[in-house]
Parts: C-alpha cells; sequence; structure tokens
C-alpha cells in the first residue's frame, strides 16, 4: 500500500471517532499525516511512498490509540513547540500550538532588556520557560509548578535540549529564590483556569488525558489562581516588569479586570492571529 492509501483509511477512522474533539477544519489529516511521518521516521510523505507492512502496523496501532482519544503528543512522546522537542508524559500538560503566542510576547519583551530574568509560573513540561531560555540570549529563566511529575519533565527537557532554566516545585511563587525578587522583567502565566462546574463540560479526549489540576483550581468562577499571582506578582517584578496570562476568549475581560484592580497598567488583551482560540492578557507594573 502506498501512502496515500493508507492515510485515506486513517482519516476515515479519525473522523468517525467519537472519542476525539473535530474542532479544527481537516484536523484529522494533519495529525494522520504527523503519526504516519512519526512511523515511518521521516520529515515528509509523499503519497506514492510505499510503507511497509511492519510501518502499516505500528501507524495502525498509533491511529487506534488516536481514535480512543489519547492526544497525538502523548502517542509521539512529544510536543514540538517553537522549534524545541518538548517531552510529553501522562500526567503533565501537553503544550498546545496556541500557548506558542504566550512565549512570542514573553520573548519580544525579554529581548529589549539588558541581563533579563524570566518567571513561567505553573510551567507544566517548560516549554513556555525552555523557548524563552533558547530565545534570549542571557536570560536567567525561572519555572515553577506545583506537580513535582510537570517539575521532573521539565528538568529532563532542559537537559536533554541542553538549555539553561531552574524548574521548582512549588505553589505559585512559593519555590521561587528570594533573590530574584523585585527583579523580574517578565512573568508567564498559562493557569488552570476552567471554572469548577465548567470541567464536565470539556471534550472528553481533554478530560480523559489531561489532570484535573491543570484544567482548574476549582474555585466556582476560574480566577482563583489568577486572582493570587496577580496579587502576589508585583512583590517579584521590577518597575515597569510585565505580567503575561493566557486563558480563553470567555475568560479574558474579567482577568483584565482583576488585573487592573492589582494596580496594573497598559492592561489589554492579544490575540494570535492564527490561532483564535485563546488570548494572552497582558499587564504592566507601573514604573
Ligand atoms: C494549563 S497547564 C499549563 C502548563 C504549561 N504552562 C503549558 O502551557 O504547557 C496548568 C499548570 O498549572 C499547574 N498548577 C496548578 N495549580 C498550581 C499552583 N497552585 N501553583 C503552581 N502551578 C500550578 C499544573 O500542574 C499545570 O502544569
Amino acid at each position: 500500500m502506498n501512502a496515500s492509501e493508507v492515510l485515506a483509511d486513517a482519516v476515515d477512522t479519525l473522523k468517525a471517532s467519537t472519542a476525539i474533539d473535530h474542532w479544527q477544519r481537516d484536523r484529522e489529516q494533519i495529525e494522520a499525516d504527523e503519526l504516519l511521518r512519526f512511523a515511518m521516521g521521516v520529515d515528509r510523505v509523499r503519497p506514492r511512498d510505499q510503507v511497509s507492512p511492519a510501518v502499516r502496523r505500528r501507524f495502525g496501532r498509533m491511529i487506534e490509540r488516536r481514535a480512543d482519544g489519547e492526544p497525538v503528543q502523548l502517542i509521539m512522546g512529544h510536543a514540538v513547540f517553537r522549534g524545541l522537542e518538548i517531552a510529553a508524559r501522562p500526567g503533565v500538560f501537553v503544550p498546545r500550538d496556541s500557548t506558542e503566542f504566550l512565549a512570542e510576547q514573553a520573548i519580544r519583551r525579554l529581548v529589549r532588556r539588558r541581563r533579563p530574568v524570566a518567571v513561567d509560573l505553573a510551567t507544566g513540561g517548560g516549554a513556555v520557560a525552555l523557548s524563552i531560555a533558547n530565545e534570549v540570549p542571557g536570560a536567567r529563566v525561572f519555572g515553577s509548578d506545583i506537580s513535582l511529575a510537570a517539575v521532573r519533565v521539565a528538568r529532563q527537557n532542559a537537559e536533554g535540549l541542553r538549555l539553561r532554566a531552574t524548574f521548582v516545585r512549588g505553589d505559585l511563587f512559593g519555590a521561587l529564590p528570594r533573590r530574584i525578587a523585585r527583579e523580574v522583567d517578565v512573568i508567564t502565566l498559562h493557569p488552570p483556569y476552567v471554572a469548577r462546574g465548567e470541567v464536565r463540560e470539556l471534550p472528553e479526549e481533554i478530560l480523559r488525558f489531561e489532570p484535573v489540576h491543570t484544567l482548574t483550581d476549582r474555585s466556582p468562577d476560574g480566577l482563583g489562581l489568577i486572582g493570587r499571582a496577580v496579587a502576589e506578582s508585583p512583590a517579584w517584578l521590577q518597575p515597569g516588569g510585565w505580567l503575561l496570562i493566557e486563558v480563553s476568549p470567555d475568560r479574558a475581560r474579567s482577568v483584565a479586570a482583576v488585573m487592573r484592580r492589582g494596580g496594573f497598567v497598559e492592561v489589554r488583551s492579544t490575540m494570535d492571529r492564527g490561532f483564535k482560540v485563546t488570548r494572552v492578557l497582558v499587564g504592566r507594573l507601573a514604573a
């Protein structure tokens, strides 16, 4: 069988799956292509390429797992985030393409600074922190997460990618070194922001494969952790430093209000023109 035939079968299987959230046009085709390239160990597959029986079997097992709802990144064991191969492990939030915009917003503010310092709260596997370490020369980068599993994966990622970033386990700022208090240029946060009562409405593939503490802080409005981060950030930021928070579009207005009430200025909601599924709220500590 050639790649085109193998892919056509796989796309049919994915389209028929009730465990997958079919929110994006051509998502099944994109994911099947990605998994076939991975199964074949190549960067590009042409429609007439022959697919050996062994590769077909391996690819078939991957498609079965995907049709059962498992994210592509967990099947492959990694996600590609701003060109970095970030390990994806069960129990640790899988970094999303949409979060690349949060990293971009941080990087463009950090590259202008002398001796930049960045903190990525709720860092998960460290994708945002490591992108900053990779793209901002000389940056001192810290990531923190309440989950030990996440911190372990973030440290492994840093080691594997030979990037310098310090990952600590703690509640928000709790485990960060005091010496960086009032020295931080940019704080990034992609928090669990789903309201307690809305968790059960999430797509099955998220509910089954992402730990619940990565999705919700169990507050009634989903703003509990965000409110704390806004209140605690001024003690860590230097004057004129930035707080950047990624949320869903329906939360953007409330998060902006929390930031303004918390004393942040120049608060606005920014959006990636390509991915319209999230917003990044940016705000600055008055200089
Ligand atoms: C939506 S995930 C984002 C992970 C990562 N920043 C990313 O974008 O891929 C939210 C993260 O918040 C972490 N978290 C939840 N409560 C926390 C807390 N109180 N302090 C620090 N991290 C927390 C979870 O463990 C999870 O890794």
